[in-house]
């Protein structure tokens, strides 16, 4: 079995082309499934910091599963919670009837949260905590007597899931394209925040950009406060290829909403549970929002899960009426899934446990060191880092962009290094426990790579 993390000679593994299953029915998620079905790239186990190819191959996971696994694969506390609770309690009814893991993990996710976020509504994806959340804040402004604050105010290159709700006030263009006529109709979209001619290869927070908030201020002018119910952001964005927030900005939107009872979204899916050396990026930044949304890490990525947080103020104006009504006409039948469940309490104490989120925060130097060694390497054009978030821009190919980076993606995995590739950005998203020399090693491998890359 080769060494996965060194520089190994590139192209020499390949990637499993023999399987006993048929390739062709499952129509793949994000991807590109005529290229992939040609050359499979197949993970069949994981343990720790690695996953395994069915031929045995070792690979390094730097994506921490897709944002989702700070704590690593297959930890052994989260499996062995999912084991007994799916064998003591596989489902139960979740409306109008519960059971006490969605209460014990709801207590546990608001106790880790900012001051005041008291009360968390289960859901099972990012998609879902978004949409749920854009009806939340639009529900509240009605049950307070504001019916006309329906707007929802979102941003260029945000990336809010693939719902129709979270599709439209995202910012990313070929998830748009297809569904332009269907979109949400009272969604407008602030600039993004990415200026590389003033920002490029920045470590941490950029200097340029705070003025860009200044542009609420003047939707606020166009259609009125008492039109917008909301505008939601990612703190970091993060699928869009680590958007960093330039120094001001987000507390210039706070003070925008708070002046103009705009409620404040902070879409957490990524940027929640440690990715960003605190519990949430709202504390790190220390900027506190109306609605958190979070998905991703509070099951480690083991079961789909997410949730929705809101402190008192949102929660109670919908506590009105006869009381054995519904108050919120919203909900999944796998809200608070007992599995779900079992693994949220798992991980939470395992970060607990470990410092996690504080370890995080230790390493965060040494991958900013790590990371920006590569400005240097072939078709880099910017390095952006946040957190335990960061990107590798590549020049795009004249003709072809996103060549490049998928090129780059192939390579590394046939090098033994599993990379996100989203166009010709490569992104990063490490383990809350790495060390400092994956951190090096990662890089170093993407070094050889870009070297054979045309
Ligand atoms: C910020 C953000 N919101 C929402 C989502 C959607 O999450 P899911 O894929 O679980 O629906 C994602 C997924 O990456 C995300 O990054």
């Amino acid at each position: 079995m080769q060494s996965a993390m060194e520089p190994v000679p590139l192209g020499d593994a390949g990637v499993e082309l023999t399987h006993s299953f048929n390739l062709r029915p499952f129509w793949m998620p994000f991807t590109s499934n005529r290229a992939f079905k040609q050359k499979p790239r197949l993970i069949s186990s994981a343990s720790g910091h690695y996953y395994f190819t069915p031929d045995g191959r070792r690979l390094f996971d730097s994506f921490s599963g897709l944002w989702t696994t700070g704590l690593g694969h297959c930890h052994p506390k989260i499996v062995e919670a999912v084991q007994k609770q799916v064998a003591r309690l596989d489902y139960s009814m979740a409306f109008q009837v519960s059971h006490p893991g969605a209460f014990e993990l709801a207590e546990k996710v608001v106790d880790i949260a900012p001051g005041g976020f008291d009360h968390c509504f289960f859901v099972n994806s990012g998609s879902e905590a978004v949409d749920t959340a854009l009806k939340i804040a639009i529900a509240y402004h009605r049950a307070k007597g504001e019916g006309t604050r329906t707007r929802i105010i979102g941003r260029e290159r945000g990336y809010h899931g693939v719902n129709f709700g979270g599709m439209s006030v995202g910012g990313m263009p070929a998830n748009r394209k297809m569904f332009n006529g269907s979109l949400l109709p009272n969604v407008t979209h602030l600039a993004h925040t990415h200026l590389p001619e003033k920002n490029a290869f920045t470590r941490g927070q950029p200097v340029h950009g705070a003025h860009l908030a200044d542009e609420l201020e003047r939707f606020v002018t166009f259609y009125d406060a008492s039109n917008i119910a909301a505008a939601i952001v990612e703190p970091v964005a993060g699928s869009a290829g680590v958007l960093v927030p330039p120094v001001g900005y987000l507390e210039k939107l706070r003070e925008i909403c708070t002046r103009h009872g705009i409620l404040l979204i902070f879409d957490e899916v990524i940027t929640g549970f440690g990715r960003v050396g605190a519990a949430f990026a709202s504390e790190r930044f220390n900027v506190k929002p109306d609605i958190i949304t979070v998905a991703k890490g509070i099951t480690n990525g083991v079961i789909p899960m997410g949730a929705v947080l809101v402190g008192r103020e949102i929660h109670d104006a919908f506590m009105n009426g006869p009381e054995h009504l519904v108050e919120f006409f919203h909900g999944y039948t796998y809200s608070g899934h007992p599995v779900a469940t079992a693994a949220g309490l798992a991980a939470l104490d395992a970060y607990r446990e470990v410092g996690a989120f504080a370890r995080a925060r230790s390493l965060e130097q040494s991958f900013e060191d790590a990371i920006h060694a590569l400005r240097d390497a072939p078709h880099v054009a910017d390095i952006r880092n946040f957190g335990l978030m960061g990107c590798v821009e590549l020049a795009p190919r004249p003709d072809e962009p996103g060549a490049r980076g998928m090129e780059a993606h192939v390579k590394c995995f046939e090098a033994g290094l599993v990379v996100r590739n989203g166009m010709d950005n490569i992104s990063f998203s490490p383990f809350l426990n790495s060390t400092p020399d994956e951190f090096v090693q990662t890089f170093d491998t993407l070094r050889c790579v870009l070297k054979t890359v045309n």
